[in-house]
């Protein structure tokens, strides 16, 4: 079958998939107190899922990345992960993993490893019990912590993604490194993006640049840019004195869309080509309109054809109502990041 080709050349092998919008947490920089989540009737089910993600494998997409909401507040979601199992046996799927908030690893981490799953990005921003609890206002410290120990007594990688918050985790800079290298874990930085309506002001006031992080770092370590690339937006560094690699994802400071690989499907089948983009194509209808996967195929042919360049996030422009250049009305939680 002939590959997945954007318009600026760029190669899609790699599918990210909201499979629920939900969450048992509601980090501030990710969703309101009060979100409002679609119907359970709206989403597709585990089946249609299978069937979806199992088209994109059949077209090239060799890397699957389940998110949300929180993917495993999804009911029935194992289910789903044994059957993406089998294209990783069968050689067509690279890699099957997760971005999870860690909350339910505890109870799932080894089941995910009994799927294929080799390793796993888990969101921490804080390792302080009381600053967890006000950015997560859901969420608690300690289970994180014990679902992070069990993923990896099941032998799953963990990558922690820290999201860079000015006042927030900035002292914390140097007790996160730390704790990700006693640990064993890989450790990412994440400018804040402008996602979701009426959270301009939150954003802003929340916006840490990673120039500014690097820098500290500097101050105490030597750095060294790698040149390697996995086709997603980290770059990464390593400390010289430790040998520790750090990734860095920078959207609002550095724009890395050129050797952009991914779209990302949402758990109604919509399919968005870029995630600071409002764009977006409906894959649910052809979908449901018939059984064989034709039309389907030619609806996802036709999105990508409509991949744009990339975002436009920019907080150094804002216009009179204080909205800030390229921000996206969905929330972050909608596509899964
Ligand atoms: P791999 O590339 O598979 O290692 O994962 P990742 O780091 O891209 O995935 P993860 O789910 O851990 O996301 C980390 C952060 O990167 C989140 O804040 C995502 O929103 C962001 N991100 C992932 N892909 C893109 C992208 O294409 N564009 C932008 N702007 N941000 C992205
Ligand atoms: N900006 C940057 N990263 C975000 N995430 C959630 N909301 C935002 C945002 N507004 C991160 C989460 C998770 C990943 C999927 O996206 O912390 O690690
Ligand atoms: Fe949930 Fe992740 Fe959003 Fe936090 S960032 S509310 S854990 S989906």
């Amino acid at each position: 079958m002939t590959p997945l080709i954007d318009p600026f050349a760029r190669a899609i092998s790699y599918l990210r998939v909201s499979v629920t919008d939900r969450c048992d947490f509601r980090c501030t920089y990710c969703m309101s107190e009060n979100m409002t989540f679609l119907p359970k009737a709206d989403l597709l089910s585990l089946e249609e899922l299978d069937r979806l993600c199992s088209v994109f494998v059949q077209m090239g997409v060799q890397r699957l990345r389940i998110t949300g909401g929180e993917p495993l507040v999804r009911k029935g979601i194992m289910t789903f992960f044994k059957g993406m199992s089998r294209h990783l046996e069968s050689g067509a799927l690279q890699e099957l993993t997760l971005t999870t908030n860690g909350s339910q690893l505890a109870r799932y981490a080894a089941d995910l490893a009994a799927c294929g799953i080799r390793r796993i990005n888990v969101s921490l921003d804080t390792l302080d019990e009381a600053k967890f609890a006000r950015i997560t206002r859901w969420g608690r410290l300690p289970q994180v912590l014990d679902g992070i120990r069990a993923a990896t007594a099941a032998g799953l990688r963990v990558k922690i993604n820290a999201v860079a918050l000015k006042g927030f985790n900035e002292d914390e800079l140097f007790s996160l490194l730390d704790w990700c290298a006693g640990e064993g874990h890989d450790l990412t930085f994440i400018e804040v993006m402008p996602m979701g309506e009426d959270m301009s002001p939150l954003r802003l006031d929340q916006y840490w640049n990673l120039k500014d992080l690097r820098a500290r770092l500097a101050e105490r370590f030597t750095l060294t840019d790698l040149t390697e690339r996995t086709g997603g937006p980290a770059r990464y560094v390593k400390i010289n004195e430790t040998g520790q690699k750090l990734g860095f994802i920078t959207p609002l400071t550095h724009n890395f869309c050129e050797s952009c690989n991914r779209v990302r499907l949402t758990c109604t089948g919509e399919l968005y080509m870029c995630l600071g983009q409002e764009d977006m194509a409906d894959l649910r209808a052809p979908l449901r309109a018939s059984p064989d996967d034709a039309a389907l195929e030619q609806a996802i042919r036709a999105a990508i054809a409509r991949k744009p360049k990339g975002h436009d996030f920019d907080y150094a422009r804002q216009n009179v109502t204080g909205k800030i250049r390229g921000q996206i009305t969905r929330h972050m939680s909608h596509t899964g990041g």
